[in-house]
């Protein structure tokens, strides 16, 4: 079935057609020629189109690789372009955010009452010393303050660096640490399966290693209660209550930092992915509009979390400066039932639905009947992003989600890129499962081999991209060295996607998954090495490689492999070393499978053979690696003997 769903091709349906944005492949097509022709010409017009100006930019780009500087000269502000801009429109009595709590309960704020809230909170952060240039750490629930916050960071010039509620105390000390954090936002707890995470509790024990964290701003979102350190400690509630609902947004230089996102890379230290104002507002609206072929009269849904960029991009700053209804989910998919996301649907008439394979494929593994008892008739279309998907879960996607009836966009791109930059459109783009099809207009891809040279269609290759494109990460924080060298060394004159991919005759893309030591587990990226670390800092571990395994629901599993120092190999220890990760990256890095062994293989000089490893977890029969540089066979023989 695999084999003939990659060859079939889904031409977007007629009637979505004669209404969408882009119509058809040929105005696709002269898009992408306008833009491949003249570039600056081309995203200039746009953002003169789809920001406010406080002043205008005088340059369009300037490249200076691997630095590039968007619309210089130029003052915008996003939170003005993601409110201000529609409060002079009849949007300005529309919803900007519909909201729905786990335990059901539901907001809904307009643009003007969004409006209000995020000028109380922005003047919040004001009294509390926050000014220009300052890094705010945002530890919330999906709950609309966690919009608010964002955009009275942005509002007012303060840099934000949003950590998902999964990280553990570690790891937002670890943060906090990096980006000198003032302040950190956060919420007594958040509703996840019925359960109160407790988010404060973390944030307390994270402040201890926190000396740069002079303020912690917390909401009432579930009433448990919470240690309050006086001086340091302050209820939202009573910051925004007295504060006026007048604060200006504060024109911002198109290249001032908007936020950090910190994310997984081959090293042990995640890294803060740095994007800046106007050039990643810009991308993230137009490629949302493009994408999703927003209309005004829809409910747009993207479940993601606004703790990874997919909900900065796409929750956040895309559909709000675009005008959009943005939908926000607090919990869990399977919370009270299997049906939750389409009872979410169903009540609030979701017309586009975004969200990621993993999810899918655990849709299909919970039965169709979750899916047949709801009314999904409101859909139009359908997206996936954060990892390939599968033909079979792209067919019953189309099949039993979309009736057969809705386009389906598979969007990639990463947290540096922004925004996305590989996507059908749905009007224009005939489908193929599996494939996210072609680059957007400004979006120039390539496919390369060791040489760096052009691969042939169809011949998998690294994947790079060639340009300059408006959404692009600026930079690591803290670590110029860092990012050139990671995404503009290896293929000169190119970004390096860190993907293996290929495109096929027809100019269609496929991502094979990651070149690097960094796991999707879940859509989320994960590195060995961050793992591994973990691991070692435990007393009993001696070594430990970590590596990925497949899986059916989650795309890649964590496997490891633990040589002891001390204590006894067994599943109590394994259970020891489980919570050690946990407690130091977060549950989502939580080891599926643990390996004791009494050594792990290696080359003669020393270097653990991963490739080997992933073979063994796999369970593959065959060892298709090259093991003639393994320093010793009986290692290899002892843990495949271990496997039953
Ligand atoms: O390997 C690719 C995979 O996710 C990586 C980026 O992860 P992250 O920065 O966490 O961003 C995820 C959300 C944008 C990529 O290098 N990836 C993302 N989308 C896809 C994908 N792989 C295949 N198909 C996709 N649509």
């Amino acid at each position: 079935m695999a084999e003939s769903a990659e060859t079939s091709l889904f031409p977007p349906p007629e009637e979505f057609s004669q209404q969408a944005r882009v119509k058809s492949l040929a105005e696709y097509e002269q898009l992408y020629a306008e833009a491949e022709r003249d570039p600056e010409g081309f995203w200039g017009r746009l953002a003169r189109q789809q920001l406010h100006w406080f002043e205008p930019f005088q340059e369009v780009l300037r490249w200076n690789e691997p630095y590039a500087e968007w619309f210089v000269g130029g003052k915008t502000n996003v939170s003005y372009n993601c409110v201000d801009q529609h409060l002079a429109t009849w949007r300005r009595n529309k919803a900007a955010i519909i909201w729905e709590g786990e335990p059901g309960d539901t907001r809904t704020l307009t643009y003007q009452q969004l409006h209000d809230q995020v000028c109380r909170f922005a003047n919040g952060l004001k009294s509390l010393g926050v000014d220009s240039g300052d890094v705010v750490s945002i530890y919330m629930p999906m709950v609309p303050e966690l919009a608010i916050a964002m955009l009275a960071c942005a509002r007012i010039g303060a840099v934000h660096s949003v950590i998902f509620g999964g990280f553990s105390s570690e790891a937002i000390a670890d943060r906090n640490q990096d980006a000198s954090a003032k302040v950190v936002i956060t919420a007594d707890a958040g509703w996840r399966r019925g359960q109160q995470l407790p988010l404060k509790a973390s944030v307390d024990d994270a402040l201890e290693k926190s000396p740069t964290v002079k303020h912690c701003v917390v909401l009432r979102r579930c009433g448990n209660e919470v240690t309050m350190r006086e001086g340091r400690d302050h209820w939202w509630h009573d910051l925004v209550e007295q504060a006026s609902e007048d604060c200006p947004a504060r024109p911002q230089d198109s290249e001032d930092p908007l936020f950090i996102l910190y994310t997984s890379g081959s090293t042990g230290k995640p890294k803060g992915i740095q994007h800046t104002t106007a050039g990643y507002n810009l991308f993230a609206t137009q490629t949302f509009q493009w994408v999703f072929d927003h209309r005004d009269e829809d409910v747009y849904w993207c479940t993601a979390d606004c703790g990874w960029i997919t909900g900065h991009s796409y929750i956040v700053y895309g559909p709000l400066t675009a005008g959009a209804t943005t939908l926000m989910y607090e919990g869990a998919p399977n919370w009270p039932d299997e049906g939750r996301f389409w009872d979410i649907v169903d009540k609030h008439k979701v017309n586009i639905f975004y969200t990621a394979p993993t999810a899918i494929r655990a849709f299909i593994k919970w039965g169709d009947e979750h899916v047949e008892k709801r009314d999904l008739s409101s859909l139009r279309m359908l997206g996936s992003v954060g990892e390939p998907i599968n033909p079979a879960a792209w067919l019953w996607y189309h099949d039993k989600i979309g009736k057969g009836g809705c386009p389906i966009v598979d969007t990639w791109w990463q947290t540096e890129t922004g925004g996305i930059m590989m996507s059908p459109l749905p009007g224009a783009t005939a489908t193929k499962p599996g494939s996210c099809t072609r680059p957007l207009p400004g979006v120039m891809p390539r496919i390369v081999d060791e040489e760096h040279n052009q691969v042939a269609a169809g011949e998998q290759g690294m994947l790079v991209i060639t340009q300059p494109w408006p959404g692009m990460l600026r930079g690591i924080w803290g670590d110029p060295e860092r990012y050139q060298k990671q995404y503009w060394s290896t293929v000169p004159n190119c970004y390096l996607a860190g993907d293996n991919a290929m495109c096929d005759e027809d100019g269609y893309y496929w991502i094979f998954g990651r070149l690097d030591d960094v796991l999707n587990v879940s859509g989320h990226r994960l590195s060995t090495t961050e793992i591994e670390s973990a691991l070692v800092s435990h007393p009993t571990v001696a070594e430990a490689a970590a590596v990925g395994r497949p899986d059916d629901l989650k795309g890649e599993a964590v496997a490891v492999f633990v040589t002891l120092s001390s204590g006894d190999p067994g599943e109590e220890l394994a259970g020891v070393l489980r919570k050690h990760v946990r407690a130091q990256i977060g549950a989502h890095a939580t080891p599926d499978e643990i390996r004791f062994s009494a050594a792990l293989p290696k080359t003669r000089s020393g270097k653990i053979m991963r490739r080997l490893l992933r073979d063994i977890a796999a369970g593959k029969e065959e060892i298709a690696q090259d093991t003639s540089t393994l320093e010793d066979y009986s290692v290899l023989a002892k843990l495949r003997g271990d496997e039953e």
